[in-house]
């Protein structure tokens, strides 16, 4: 579904990214962990096209994307759910989703199955974004990442400053997805036990390099709590 081979990327002089690779697949929850500033939020926005990169690939659905722009990969089934969830404040609940329905005929309407996954967007639909809760919005964030059906659902650290009731229930949704099969989903955590509950495969980022990949289930073994803790 994707792959990234070989990704180097700069903010001006600074070497962020190097020589990023992995892969990312369908039915499956690929973990990023790693410190803060170690270039979590770079990769991601790598992929997405919202940073350049100076040199590698990246592969999505059978084609090359990075010479795209972010638009065009969000068209091609590349879902963003940004860190700090950047919904529109004075915006609704349904005009937010509509936001996230944007490349598509006007007529569209907004998936009932996005209420079934969060049921509280459906009693908040006329209240302003602005006026939510963190975990309300990020419930706001993913579902209108999850409006146009994308293939690969990419999540930038969904359970920062939320609270434990919403966290569950964003993880239950994740898995939920990643169980449907036709879905790859990257996640980038540092919640550990969040991350470790859901992953499939993880990496661990160290300075904007891949230190540690592998398995989820061999996460606690491998001493993956260890390398991440602050
Ligand atoms: N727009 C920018 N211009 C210059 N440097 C930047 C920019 N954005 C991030 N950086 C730097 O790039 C490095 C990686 O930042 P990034 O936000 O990708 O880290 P992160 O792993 O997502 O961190 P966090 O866990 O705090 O979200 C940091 O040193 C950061 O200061
Ligand atoms: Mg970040």
């Amino acid at each position: 579904m994707l792959t990234v081979r070989n990704i180097h990327q700069y903010y001006g002089g600074s070497h962020i990214l190097r020589d990023v690779s992995f892969e990312a697949r369908p039915g499956e929850v690929t973990v990023l962990l790693g410190r803060n500033g170690v270039g979590k939020t770079t990769l991601l926005k790598s992929l997405m096209g919202l940073v350049p990169i100076k040199s590698g690939s990246i592969e999505f659905d059978g084609r090359p994307v990075h010479g795209k722009t972010p638009y065009e990969r969000a068209r091609a089934g590349m879902g963003f759910v940004p860190q700090g969830r950047e919904i529109f404040a004075r915006l609704t609940v349904e005009e937010n989703l509509r936001m996230g329905l944007a490349y598509r005929s006007a007529s569209t309407p907004i998936p009932p199955a996005l209420f079934e996954l969060f049921p509280v967007l459906k009693q908040m639909l006329h209240r302003r974004g602005g006026d939510l809760s963190g975990g309300q919005q990020q419930q706001l964030a993913i579902a209108r990442a999850l409006a146009p059906g994308p293939k690969l659902l990419i999540l930038d650290e969904p359970t920062e400053g939320i609270q434990p009731s919403i966290i569950k229930d964003i993880g239950r949704v994740i898995r939920m997805l990643a169980g449907r099969g036709d879905m790859a989903i990257v996640l980038c955590e540092q919640y550990y036990d969040f991350a470790q509950e859901l992953a499939d495969h993880y990496l661990v980022m160290e300075r904007g390099e891949v230190i540690a990949r592998g398995e989820g289930k061999d996460m606690e073994a491998r001493g993956v709590r260890q390398l991440v803790a602050i």
